[in-house]
């Protein structure tokens, strides 16, 4: 046996790895035979406006629907058209069929060797399961899933399944929604894991302001507070998209122009960045799924139904606004050119594609929010704004509070109620002022750096208070997120004339409407503070600018999960 040299050949030494989901049957149940997978494999990498660089798919399972423990026939269509895999081993059917994947796993290896472990990215350890277990999963009836112990043994059955095979070293994780992986119950999962790949669907998020122009800045959330829980594990996009037709969710409308877009903004942000797996070229065959998500509709050999390019990324994205929009439009394109493959250099475009028949073994999974968890994508301030979205202009500073100290009623420093979570965090510093450092997750404020917040709060709290509360757990408190402190010093709060953009520097940054909105003398770790309060200015976006008084030096992770940190509005 030749352990290294097999394990060295697994097709993880490789960059990185686009591709689709593809399920083991069609809508109505037949299964895929090898003829068909080789279809949609090459489908794929012939997509209109791409450049045949989605060349991986993701499986379900490993065992050909209709069998018991016969290896699936995406393998040697895999290996006739060199398509990468990521395997999957179904495991919320309970132990014996756990068991069958192991054998049909074994068998493969066994039967097709290095031609078929060399292209193996990963092992996927179940899908979903812990979602399905959770409360918003058995509320969707969303079938059986597993408990995190269960998956933890079965990730060490298959190690040991594989040891000494040629499939050895294969990087084992586990798939599942985002909010399973921010659940600190299921923390074991993530130890025994190599990898997390995460499913996260902006349009399921239903208890948020989910439009399609927060479905860029709620993809991110999602994803960075994963990586925030992952314990410095790879984070591989496993499953996401925007259905092309289907009911509304919320504000999330199912269309080919939102899913069009959400491709621009989101996938062309992630292809050739990070291990991507779309949902999803295909399920649309014989019969279309209410919603449905296929890139191409029900011929295989359609032409997609929305355009596949990646160049010419929409300008409009959740966090820029009409203000400064040819700063928004600079960086977005910098930021989508630097995420073109290396071999994609030169060329303006860039698409993606693949095609494959829906598969039947499982569906997207709301990825929503459970109720406690809810944190907002919805505009919200303090300040006056009466219609929709703030204009640059249209933003009138509160009037009524320019002291430094809270006035009028004020919210408890807490989200047990309704809040708002920030929707763009930009970091400013007078010592770099023409620096733009876009969006972050977290936040510093320091002697020579500030951040700036928007907020966008929704109509529905017209004629409420709404209060900018500043969230400072004890380290001991975080599961997910940590700070850096100096132990001295506080912060106040400017509120600005109009919102940062992720383009926005020390010198471009908006003038402060209210300079010292309100302001906190001295901060320590295990205190909340309500920093300023005014009736909310619905339906506008609004920004603050949190600065450094007393020599504080703070660095910390922006976390709506408990336990929570940073500033939020609330409403009361
Ligand atoms: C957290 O995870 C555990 C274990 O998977 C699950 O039982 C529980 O319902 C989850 N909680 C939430 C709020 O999803
Ligand atoms: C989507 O968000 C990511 C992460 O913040 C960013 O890199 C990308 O430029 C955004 N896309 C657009 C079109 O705004
Ligand atoms: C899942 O349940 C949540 C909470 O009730 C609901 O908001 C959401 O719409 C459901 N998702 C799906 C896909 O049915």
């Amino acid at each position: 046996m030749h352990f290294l040299a097999a394990a060295a050949a697994l097709a993880t030494a490789q960059a990185t790895h686009i591709g689709f989901n593809y399920g083991g049957t069609f809508t109505d149940g037949s299964a895929k035979q090898q003829t068909d997978f080789v279809a949609e494999f090459s489908r794929a990498k012939s997509l209109q406006g791409t450049r045949g660089e989605f060349t991986s798919a993701r499986l379900y399972t490993m065992i050909q629907a209709g069998t018991a423990d016969t290896p699936i026939s995406a393998i040697p269509a895999a290996i006739d058209t060199q398509t990468t895999l990521l395997l999957g081993l179904w495991a919320s059917a309970g132990k014996d069929n756990f068991n069958n994947e192991v054998i049909a796993l074994t068998s493969a290896i066994d039967q097709y060797g290095l031609a078929f472990t060399s292209l193996i990215v990963g092992i996927s350890i179940g899908s979903e399961d812990l979602y399905r277990t959770s409360p918003t999963g058995v509320i969707n009836l969303s079938g059986a899933g597993a408990e995190p112990m269960e998956l933890v043994s079965y990730i060490k059955q298959v190690r040991s399944a594989i040891a000494g095979t040629a499939a050895s070293g294969a990087l084992i994780g586990h798939v599942d929604t985002w909010t399973a992986w921010v659940n600190g119950t299921n923390d074991p999962v993530i130890s025994a894991c190599d990898w997390l790949g995460m499913d996260a669907y902006p349009y399921f998020q239903n208890t948020i302001a989910n439009g399609i122009n927060v479905g860029n800045a709620t993809f991110f959330e999602a994803y960075d507070n994963t990586v925030g829980a992952s314990q410095g594990k790879a984070v591989w996009v496993t499953e996401t998209g925007w259905p092309v037709s289907g009911p509304q969710e919320n504000q999330a409308v199912a269309s080919m122009q939102n899913a069009e877009t959400y491709w621009k903004e989101t996938g062309c942000a992630l292809f050739g960045k990070m291990n991507t797996w779309w949902y999803v070229l295909q399920d649309a065959a014989p019969t279309t799924p209410n919603p449905s998500f296929g890139v191409i509709g029900a011929d295989l050999n359609g032409t997609p139904l929305y355009d596949l390019t990646c160049s010419n990324v929409a300008v409009t994205s959740a966090s820029s606004t009409a203000a400064s929009s040819s700063a928004t439009s600079s960086a977005v394109t910098s930021a989508s050119s630097a995420t073109m493959p290396a071999s994609a250099s030169g060329a303006n475009t860039e698409s993606l594609s693949d095609a494959v028949p829906g598969h039947s073994q499982t569906s997207p999974v709301s990825a929503s929010l459970s109720p406690s968890q809810t944190y907002q994508t919805t505009p919200i301030t303090i300040a006056a704004c009466s219609s929709s979205i703030c204009s640059s202009t249209s933003i009138t500073a509160l009037s009524t509070t320019t002291a430094a100290a809270p006035s009028g009623s004020t919210c408890p420093a807490s989200i047990s109620g309704e809040y708002q979570y920030p929707h763009l965090i930009v970091p400013v510093s007078s010592a770099n002022p023409d620096k733009a450092y876009g969006t972050q997750y977290s936040a510093t404020i320091s002697p020579d750096v500030s951040s700036v917040f928007n907020f966008d709060l929704p109509a529905s709290y017209a004629g409420e208070t709404c209060s900018l509360v500043f969230l400072f757990p004890e380290q001991a408190a975080l599961k997910h997120s940590a700070f850096t402190f100096n132990g001295q010093g506080g912060i106040s709060a400017n509120q600005l004339m109009s919102p940062a953009t992720e383009a926005t520097t020390y010198n471009s940054m908006p003038a402060a409407a209210v300079q010292g909105i309100g302001k906190v003398d001295s901060v320590s770790p295990g205190n909340s503070y309500v920093v300023a309060s005014s009736e909310c200015g619905a339906g506008a976006r609004q920004s603050f600018e949190l600065t450094s008084t007393g020599g504080l030096n703070l660095a910390y992770f922006q976390d709506w999960n408990p336990t929570p940190i940073g500033a939020f509005i609330t409403v009361c």
